[in-house]
């Protein structure tokens, strides 16, 4: 079959498809698998019955229906919602925002999409690529336009959005090293300021937006309010926006544990997703930003998917109505992954002893980070290692979009693990890194 450019670049395998192929193949075969490699949240029973209950009050609160459907079950799933989105769960979330943030939001405020990655897939292709350029005299001239991740390592699932080409910068970031909870063998990136601002694309308008992940998916990493303050100047100066990706922050999931507070203007797009709360098979996604980013957004949903799916919106309202969806997040979801990382840290620490492990500080997100420094080899290889012994991470150097990964070591070095899995998994699968890890150092 002959494809166009458009066709072959997104169907041409990647080392991330290949990797997700792996993953999803694990969990289909007979043999036990350690699984510390993908993205699925974990299930929390006391969120899943709220769930449960809800669901099941979608199909019971309309006494005089004689359908086992009731009024608003079919209202949300028996007709498309205007491309903006579901609109009851549009002015929900409006009046939740506006009750729990000075944000003064209206429903020209936010539009919902097919997941965030759906989101993510339109506002880099709005903000990345070719754009007329504003200083030449005919319109053909263009301009390449790159989004810029402020801090890497960045989430994987933004490398291959663009429907033509890679349009990323990347800014390598500093590593500290500081304690956890009083305890040695921790670090943290920190965003490399001076080099972000003598970035030739950025001084030169070769940047569309700047956009961050908070908590950052891979590494667990929270961006201080100071960095996102100096970020949020520093958008405004180049007349570029702030894409915030909120997929793991507050007010839900919530899952951080650092002092952070969240802030929103006119210039900041702020991605939400229904998925880390425990429902990524429902695919919503929220954007919170400026009236001409909703209309842009409602207008690629029409032409993508005539409309967002309304069956998140209907699970979601009743929640976040009555704030359940703040509950859940502050006193089940972010407990019990604090208590995963706390375990997780303390089973590495005793798989590795006095190896040379350094663990990202877990300030929030579902993964930890981990970085074997000097490792005889790449982590691509401990992956392929690790997998027939029936334990899956995920290798770091696919977290780097932007970056030149033959030319940064560290790249090569580290992994990011799961904690969603069940205390027996990590157990069981934290032995197996330490085992094969410190032989590897043993040089064996
Ligand atoms: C940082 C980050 N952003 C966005 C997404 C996309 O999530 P979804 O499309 O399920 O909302 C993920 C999923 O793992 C993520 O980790």
């Amino acid at each position: 079959m002959n494809f166009s450019k458009f066709g072959q670049k997104f169907t041409q395998p990647t080392g991330i498809s290949q990797l997700m192929d792996d993953l999803g193949d694990a969990l289909k075969s007979d043999q036990p698998i350690n699984m510390l490699g993908g993205g699925n949240p974990a299930r929390i029973d006391a969120v899943n019955e709220v769930f449960l209950e809800t669901y099941r009050a979608l199909g019971n609160d309309d006494a005089n229906s004689t359908n086992e459907l009731s009024s608003t079950a079919l209202t949300s799933i028996g007709n498309y919602s205007n491309p903006q989105g579901d609109a009851a769960f549009i002015d929900s979330l409006v009046g939740f925002f506006n009750r729990h943030y000075d944000w003064n939001l209206s429903a020209d405020n936010i539009a919902l999409t097919n997941g965030s990655q759906n989101a993510f897939f339109y506002l880099f292709n709005l903000f990345g690529g070719a754009f007329n350029d504003a200083s030449a005299n005919n319109d053909s001239q263009t301009v390449d336009k790159s989004i810029l991740l402020p801090l890497a390592p960045e989430y994987i699932g933004y490398s291959d959005v663009h429907v033509e080409g890679q349009h990323f910068a990347a800014v390598l970031p500093h590593i500290d090293t500081v304690t956890h909870n009083g305890e040695e063998g921790f670090f943290k990136y920190r965003v490399d300021f001076e080099a972000l601002e003598s970035l030739p694309a950025l001084i030169e308008g070769r940047i569309g937006a700047i956009c961050c992940s908070r908590p950052t998916n891979p590494t667990g990493n929270v961006l201080t309010d100071e960095e996102m303050s100096r970020l949020s100047d520093i958008t405004k100066r180049y007349d570029v926006p702030l894409i915030i990706d909120n997929a793991y922050g507050m007010p839900f999931p919530n899952i951080i544990y650092s002092d952070a507070h969240l802030t929103w203007d006119d210039n900041t797009i702020l991605c939400f997703s229904l998925s880390k709360i425990g429902l990524p098979g429902v695919r919503t996604g929220i954007i919170v930003a400026a009236p001409e980013v909703i209309a842009a957004v409602s207008a690629l949903n029409a032409v993508v998917n005539l409309s967002p799916t309304r069956f998140g919106a209907a699970i979601a309202t009743p929640l976040v109505n009555d704030d359940r969806i703040k509950q859940l997040s502050d006193n089940e979801i972010k407990p019990f992954y604090q208590q995963q990382a706390t375990t997780a840290v303390r089973l590495l620490k005793e798989a590795m002893g006095d190896y040379p492990m350094m663990i990202h500080k877990p300030e929030g997100a579902i993964f930890l980070w981990l970085w074997f420094k000097d490792l005889p080899i790449t982590t691509d290889e401990l992956y392929e290692i690790l997998k027939k012994k029936g334990t899956l991470i995920v290798p770091s150097q696919h977290f780097f979009p932007g970056v030149d990964v033959t030319q940064y070591p560290h790249a090569h070095e580290c992994i990011r693990m799961s904690i969603a899995a069940d205390e027996q998994t990590l157990i069981d699968g934290i032995q197996v890194i330490g085992d094969v890890v410190r032989a590897l150092y043993d040089g064996k």
